[in-house]
């Protein structure tokens, strides 16, 4: 029933992945005129755009600086689903007509096994003993990873739950240890022993051609804090980096609240046309006309931001893609950020992920600057750890004087590094289970989306998926967009909408799905509530 639009353009798919589009291009005949759709007659969509963060400002506050009333403003006007959320937060036994969040982009799966692992009486290795399995009396005389094989293998056909329940384990600690030195001020870019591990552990799963070094490492709060330190000393105030549109929408913020440093968007779409070979594909002639279209404008571009994996898009960038990336940016000599915080959640194994640090040379070495945290890959945005690693050591040291205001706890660090350096429980339980239970909730969801003849946009990285729900809007509007967006909160279930993710066409929502059986079922349950009664307005509406 559904598509698969890649183009066979002839020329080479420099990604091995394939791309998920279900249907994206089956859905487009009800009708409605929409802004930028591609077709010949229409009006073409607008290449880029330069961001005013400040545009629609509002509210001084006489306590406050200017800047202060910004920095405000931003909160009060970007956290209204959130705030909404927290009021009335979904709990099974507390609040079950609460409401259900596939808005957040958290990983909500692996609590049992962070948890076991992380707490100061965690198991070593963090496989629990057989002895401990047998005590369950199931599976009991299986050896530990075939259980966890077992769960993976059912993951895959939508279990009635996905995650397993694994015993506790024996307990021997190994994550909480009290020295002076991890009480006292530190190195601010992090103690020698954590960026050792982390340079380690980026060498190893970041498939670097040789080992990559300490002394190029930063590690901080998280890369929401590494995105407004970099911006910080990179650019002057009102410059620019570029990036590709949809994104992760709070980069804006976290660029702009410090460092008054801008975007500039180089809008993607979904129409395949071209030499193109996948919905919302990057290529260098957009970031070519985004380039010059900024500097047309006056403005200044300093930098390239990438995310890869892409979020909202799922999308995940070739060798031979990076390459082209990087040489443009070499060509222009722009700053590249490199955002790879869902480098370890790529599910899907066809997907073949390769992060930047995997390239045997790096075109412009001193402007590359590469960004992870642990938020992401091993579900603790809580925790708030990242890391930078850059070659430019004016780069490393600027930001490092930045976590002064940024830096981790000397307990933290230690925790840190006793998780990086478990290379058995990452390899042999964590990765393989989260990543089962990854692609188990994303069949559920996914599937879901097609019994619905929804298309949408998914690769098999991350922890969402791009769907297009533009066929639900009576008109392709961005106030229409979020009509929908607030239809979906009044019965309980919070999204994120395009316009988020400076999506240029009314109607895209990015759905999180890494999340436990029961408020995935009941999150769609009102997803499909909302859509079944909205369709029928669309088809009520008299198309223009
Ligand atoms: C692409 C991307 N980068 C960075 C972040 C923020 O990361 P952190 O929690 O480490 O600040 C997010 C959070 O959603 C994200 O999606």
């Amino acid at each position: 029933m559904f598509i698969l639009p890649q183009k066979d353009s002839g020329t080479p798919t420099t990604s091995p992945g394939s791309v998920s589009t279900q249907g994206l291009h089956s859905n487009h005949g009800d009708g409605l005129e929409r802004e930028g759709s591609g077709k010949p007659d229409q009006k073409p969509l607008k290449l880029y755009g330069v961001g005013d963060p400040t545009a629609m400002f509002s509210s001084d506050s006489p306590y406050l600086s200017s800047r202060g009333s910004i920095i405000k403003w931003f909160w009060d006007s970007a956290e209204e689903g959130y705030r909404t959320y927290h009021m009335d937060e979904y709990d099974e036994d507390e609040n079950p007509s609460g409401i259900i969040n596939l808005g957040t982009s958290e990983n909500k799966l692996c609590f049992d096994l962070l948890s076991r692992r992380v707490s100061p009486g965690a198991p070593l290795g963090g496989i629990p003993s057989c002895k401990g399995l047998s005590s369950l009396g199931f599976l009991g005389t299986l050896p530990p990873e075939s259980l966890l094989l077992a769960s993976a293998a059912l993951g895959t056909t939508f279990p009635p739950s996905w995650e397993s329940h694994l015993p506790t384990g024996l307990s021997q600690s190994d994550m909480w240890r009290v020295e002076p030195s991890l009480l006292q001020y530190p190195d601010w870019r992090g103690h020698l022993f954590l960026r050792e591990e982390v340079a380690r552990f980026l060498s190893f799963y970041c498939r670097s051609p040789a080992p990559l070094k300490p002394e190029n490492v930063v590690v901080l709060n998280g890369c929401a804090s590494l995105f407004s330190a970099l911006a910080t000393v990179l650019c002057e105030v009102g410059e620019a980096f570029l990036i590709p549109a949809p994104y992760y929408g709070a980069i804006t913020q976290h660029v702009y609240l410090y460092g008054n440093v801008r975007l500039a968007y180089v809008y993607l779409d979904s129409e395949v046309t071209g030499l193109e070979t996948r919905p919302f594909q990057l290529t260098v002639e957009k970031l070519e006309m985004a380039l010059e279209g900024a500097n047309s404008e006056g403005v200044k571009v300093k930098g390239l931001i990438l995310i890869n994996p892409q979020n909202p898009l799922g999308d995940v960038y070739s060798p031979g893609e990076l390459q082209e990336y990087l040489k443009f940016a070499k060509r222009h000599e722009l700053h590249v950020m490199v955002d790879e915080v869902y480098m370890l959640s790529v599910f899907e194994e066809s997907v073949g992920y390769h992060s930047v640090l995997s390239l045997e040379r790096l075109p412009d070495p001193q402007r590359t600057h590469v960004m992870w945290a642990t938020s992401k890959d091993f579900g603790m945005s809580g925790l708030r750890f990242g890391t930078l690693y850059t070659e430019n050591q004016d780069v490393a040291t600027a930001v490092s004087s930045l976590c002064r205001y940024h830096g981790l706890s000397g307990l933290v660090q230690y925790q840190m590094a006793q998780l990086l350096r478990d290379r058995d429980w990452i390899n042999q339980v964590y990765l393989p289970e989260n990543h089962a239970r990854l692609k188990a909730a994303h069949t559920y969801v996914s599937g879901e989306l097609r019994a619905l003849g929804i298309p949408f946009v998914s690769r098999g990285a991350g922890f969402f998926i791009w769907v297009d729900l533009r066929k639900y809007l009576p008109a392709a509007t961005f106030d229409e967009e979020m009509l929908l967006w607030r239809r979906f909160l009044d019965n309980k279930v919070l999204l994120s909408l395009g316009q988020a993710f400076e999506c240029k066409e009314p109607g895209w929502f990015r759905l999180v799905f890494s999340d436990k059986t029961h408020r995935l079922r009941l999150g769609m349950q009102r997803v499909r509530r909302v859509l079944e009664g909205k369709s029928q307005v669309a088809e009520d509406a008299p198309s223009c």
